[in-house]
């Protein structure tokens, strides 16, 4: 007899057990940055099995069969992990931790910082793939946190006014963002310099 009618039929135990994982993995990668430069390269680390009633939108949206092979192969996010970085580079700091594990494969990279897209969104994408799970990381600053965060909330909303010009603004905020975390970058750089 069936037990349990999910989308990720028996495989949400491993499916959790991975996630875990991947957290741990994180959390390492920044203990190790953080015992070289006395700094945390991560402000915070949130992570999520995509709900059921998402998941099923998600294959209905794509056009896909709503079975576990859609929501755990065609659809590779399953699994979510934000890892949310103080500074830019520990965003690649991290990032070059995930490359150089043994314990997973990054099968597709898009970043977002280097080809912004046009809306101003900025983070870096990592679907990764670990013991035939994939899961998408997302990294990025907290400025780029707070932005979308902000962005998703709007365009949710209906009955924005003038939405060209809140686009407009959403953009020229998403820019001066991006122009501070350089700046910041580079203070904090020349502070490690002066200080050594
Ligand atoms: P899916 O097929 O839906 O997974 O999209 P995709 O393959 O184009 O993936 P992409 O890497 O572009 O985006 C995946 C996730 O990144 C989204 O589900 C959002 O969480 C986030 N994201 C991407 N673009 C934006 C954006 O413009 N604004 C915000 N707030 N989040 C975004
Ligand atoms: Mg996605």
């Amino acid at each position: 007899m069936e037990t349990t009618n999910s989308i990720y039929g028996a495989k949400l135990p491993e499916l959790e057990a991975v996630m875990n994982e991947l957290v741990d993995e994180i959390n390492a990668a920044a203990q190790t940055v953080k015992a070289k430069t006395g700094m945390n390269p991560v402000e915070h680390l949130k992570y999520r099995i995509k709900t059921e009633e998402s998941m099923r939108e998600k294959c209905r949206r794509k056009g896909l069969p709503e079975t576990a092979e859609s929501a755990l192969q065609t659809i590779r996010d399953a699994i979510g992990l934000r890892v949310v970085c103080p500074f830019l580079d520990d965003v690649y700091a991290i990032r070059d931790h995930l490359a150089a594990s043994a314990q997973l494969e990054i099968v597709n990279e898009k970043d977002y910082i280097r080809s912004v897209k046009p809306n101003g969104y900025r983070s870096l994408h990592l679907i990764v793939k670990k013991r035939g799970y994939y899961a998408e990381i997302q990294l990025r600053t907290i400025s780029m946190d707070t932005w979308a965060a902000l962005e998703h909330q709007i365009r949710y909303k209906k009955n924005v006014g003038d939405s060209a010009l809140i686009f407009e603004e959403l953009k020229r905020c998403a820019d001066e963002l991006a122009a501070t975390d350089v700046s910041m970058q580079i203070l904090r750089a020349v502070l490690n310099e002066e200080g050594e």
